[in-house]
């Protein structure tokens, strides 16, 4: 089989390499000349474990090839992903004018029968609007080639994509003909060796079934850092109440981590997105507009601490903060806590020293030369006040705790994402505070 990819950001770049680890053929194609260069030279827009050394490897197989070129690269393809971005808008909606650019794009160059596919995150609806922009093209072309279009929704995490690829715990695929099952089913054979389902269905159920994934997902998060805020006010610890719960397999112990609010490319903005889509078709989603407004106000509730130990004098004080991504395994800083924290910190005049093991020259972007980086986590505990853990990196989680109390000023942690035990950082001399964790 011989695929394309257009778009080589997260989802597109892994979607691809994947395919090739298979024995696929897979052009990889972007209008960005200088991210394609890279590619070809083994240079990655984005971090992710093992995504490197795949991409080298499938390179050197020819499996794998990178191209800036559409119109040659889709003839004589099987299938073409669109793995463009979907920026939100203005208003939350998903912005589709790249989705579309590269379905008239493919209506303009294809030669024969294709199955046109949205990997991206897309609104209910849209894998009928690519189908109307190459039909449309193919009108003007005069051209009577046979297509079918198909809803492919990806659900990989980033820091464990490739084996979220490989492994999945299930494939959806939306579909409106026979003869596009068929292709889909032989292209996604190889990675149904698990016994997980390839699930086919209606394209618009497809559509949603990405957007309601990630939506509950954000749920579950806001209702425990609401949960967590009141075990606090309670004299609870939460995270008894999660083992208490998550045992129960109709709750699942997964993704019921209280913490400082969800960040990243997708949660914020799929949840804006599908409040969006309802309020549009006269529908109020009630609930998700409380999971985002729990959120944002969960990326301030350790500054709050902060503000609240030091009796609102941080102006002059130093803060260590430990990891900057908005999840560990990323260098992702998109809609990271951490900006919301630093930024709180700076605009009260303290000053913030940071070290995260692969996101600082990305969050040296937005954070410019605000904060101080340091070399390593001990490095950015030299006389500071506190200590806040922002990203629960695994390097993070045993540190030498004598070199800790050694460096820092003073002996304050504020954990962000529960990863120390409240008493034995106590025992340690530790002031420590948790989220919805007793002081
Ligand atoms: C998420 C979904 O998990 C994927 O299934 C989906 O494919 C992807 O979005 C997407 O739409 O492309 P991702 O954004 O990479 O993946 O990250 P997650 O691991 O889901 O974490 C999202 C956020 O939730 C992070 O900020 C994390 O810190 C937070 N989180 C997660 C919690 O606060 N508590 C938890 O218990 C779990």
């Amino acid at each position: 089989m011989r695929i394309a990819v257009v778009g080589t950001g997260y989802v597109g770049l892994v979607t691809g390499t994947c395919f090739a680890e298979v024995g696929i053929d897979v052009t990889c194609i972007d209008i960005d000349v200088n991210k394609i260069e890279n590619l070809k030279k083994g240079i990655l827009p984005i971090y992710e474990p093992g995504l490197e050394e795949m991409v080298m490897r499938n390179t050197q197989k020819e499996r794998l090839s990178f191209s800036n070129d559409l119109a040659t690269s889709i003839q004589g393809c099987d299938v073409a992903f669109i793995a463009v971005g979907t920026p939100p808008g203005e208003d939350g909606s998903a912005d589709l004018k790249h989705v579309l650019a590269v379905a008239r794009a493919i209506g303009q160059h294809m030669t024969n029968y294709v199955v046109v596919v949205t990997k991206s995150t897309v609104p209910v609806g849209t894998a009928n609007k690519v189908r109307t922009a190459i039909e449309q093209e193919l009108e003007k072309r005069g051209a009577n080639i046979p297509f079918d279009v198909a809803s492919n929704p990806e659900f990989l995490k980033e820091g464990a994509a490739i084996d979220d690829f490989l492994k999945p715990d299930r494939i959806v695929v939306g579909v409106a003909s026979q003869r596009a099952e068929e292709v889909m089913s032989k292209l996604y054979k190889p990675f149904l060796m698990n016994g997980h389902p390839l699930i086919f269905m209606d394209i618009p159920s497809a559509e949603m079934t990405k957007y309601a994934a990630n939506a509950m997902l954000a749920t579950k998060i806001s209702f425990m850092n609401d949960i967590a805020n009141l075990c606090e006010i309670m004299g609870a610890d939460v995270n008894m109440v999660r083992k208490g719960i998550g045992s129960d397999v109709r709750i699942g112990n997964k993704f019921i981590y209280p913490g400082i609010g969800y960040g990243g490319s997708c949660f914020p903005k799929d949840v804006k997105a599908l409040i969006k889509t309802a309020s549009e078709n006269g529908y109020e989603m009630r609930v998700l507009k409380s999971v985002e407004e729990v959120n944002e106000n969960q990326k301030s509730v350790l500054f709050n601490k902060i503000n609240n130990h030091f009796k609102g004098e941080l102006a002059g004080k130093t803060f260590a903060v430990w990891g900057l991504s908005f999840k560990p395994k990323t260098d992702d800083m998109r809609e990271a806590p951490s900006l919301v924290i630093i930024n709180k910190l700076l605009e009260q005049g303290a000053k913030v020293k940071a070290y995260d093991p692969v996101a600082m020259k990305e969050a040296s972007h937005t954070l410019g030369n605000t904060v101080e980086y340091g070399k390593d986590e001990y490095e950015t505990l030299i006389d500071a006040d506190a200590l806040l853990l922002v990203t629960e990196w695994p390097e993070f989680r045993s540190p030498n705790f004598n070199v800790v109390s050694r460096l820092m000023k003073d002996k304050v942690v504020f954990d962000g994402r529960n990863i120390y035990d409240a008493a034995e950082m106590r025992e340690k001399g530790f002031v420590y505070y948790g989220i919805g964790v007793k002081q």
